[in-house]
């Protein structure tokens, strides 16, 4: 029988660098990657651009089952970067039936991940608590609120998207209350999570130490 995929899970707030950390992580062992904020995201998006309201859960359960597969796997990341995107994707997350519709297809990635890569690293929020509470490794990625807010402001800038760290900042710390204080899939450390604190951590550092915390789960 194949050997079951690895699964490594990577979870955090906006901006800590858990997609960074996950896109690094996924090229060097040669898995495949999944940032689950992207199927948040799209049917955010679908609500907002069907006139609908991201906190009505009819709506948001409706534009999660309109995802198509093909939708899901190559999200347009372009169109759905945006603080915008952002604020109604975490509307539409703190729906348990969205959610419901979302688990099959990461929980499918996991099982088989594409490619028939011999392992998928997931970011998102429950990951670790939810998706894949038994995967091989988790990751929870921490850092300050106002570098987060620094960082998600450049991230905009280079996009050429016009970013003011007051409003950023604001915005970060709704939706973190938001995803931190929802009554489904909250976004908490799982028990067994390494939390790394990136606040004071290039994307290299980060990289380093989540390397040698998996490393040391294989020994
Ligand atoms: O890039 P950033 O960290 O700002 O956000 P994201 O990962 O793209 O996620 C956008 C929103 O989707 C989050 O604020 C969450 O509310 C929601 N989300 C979630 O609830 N569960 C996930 N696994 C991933 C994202």
């Amino acid at each position: 029988m194949a050997e079951r995929p690895v699964v490594i899970a990577v979870d955090g707030p906006a901006a800590s660098g858990k997609g960074t950390l996950a896109r690094r992580l996924a090229a060097h062992l040669g898995y495949a990657h999944l940032d689950t904020g992207l199927l948040y995201r799209a049917v955010g998006a679908a609500v907002v651009a069907g006139g609908g309201d991201p906190d009505d859960a009819g709506a948001a359960a409706g534009a999660a089952r309109a995802l198509t597969p093909a939708d899901m796997a190559a999200p347009d990341e372009a169109r759905l970067r945006t603080d915008a995107v952002a604020d109604a994707a975490g509307r539409v997350a703190a729906h348990g039936a969205v959610r419901d519709v979302l688990f099959r297809f990461q929980r499918g990635f996991a099982e088989a991940p594409p490619g028939g890569a011999k392992g998928a690293v997931i970011d998102g929020r429950d990951i670790g608590t939810v998706i894949c509470p038994d995967a091989d490794a988790k990751i929870f990625v921490e850092a300050e609120v106002g570098v987060r807010a620094e960082r998600r402001v450049k991230e905009l800038r280079e996009r050429g998207l016009d970013a003011i760290h007051a409003r950023v900042l604001q915005d970060m710390k709704a939706r973190d209350a938001r995803d931190r204080s929802r009554s489904v899939a909250p976004l908490v450390p799982a028990d067994d999570a390494f939390v790394l604190d990136t606040t004071a951590l290039d994307a290299d550092a980060a990289f380093a130490k989540a390397l040698e915390f998996i490393a040391g789960r294989n020994k």
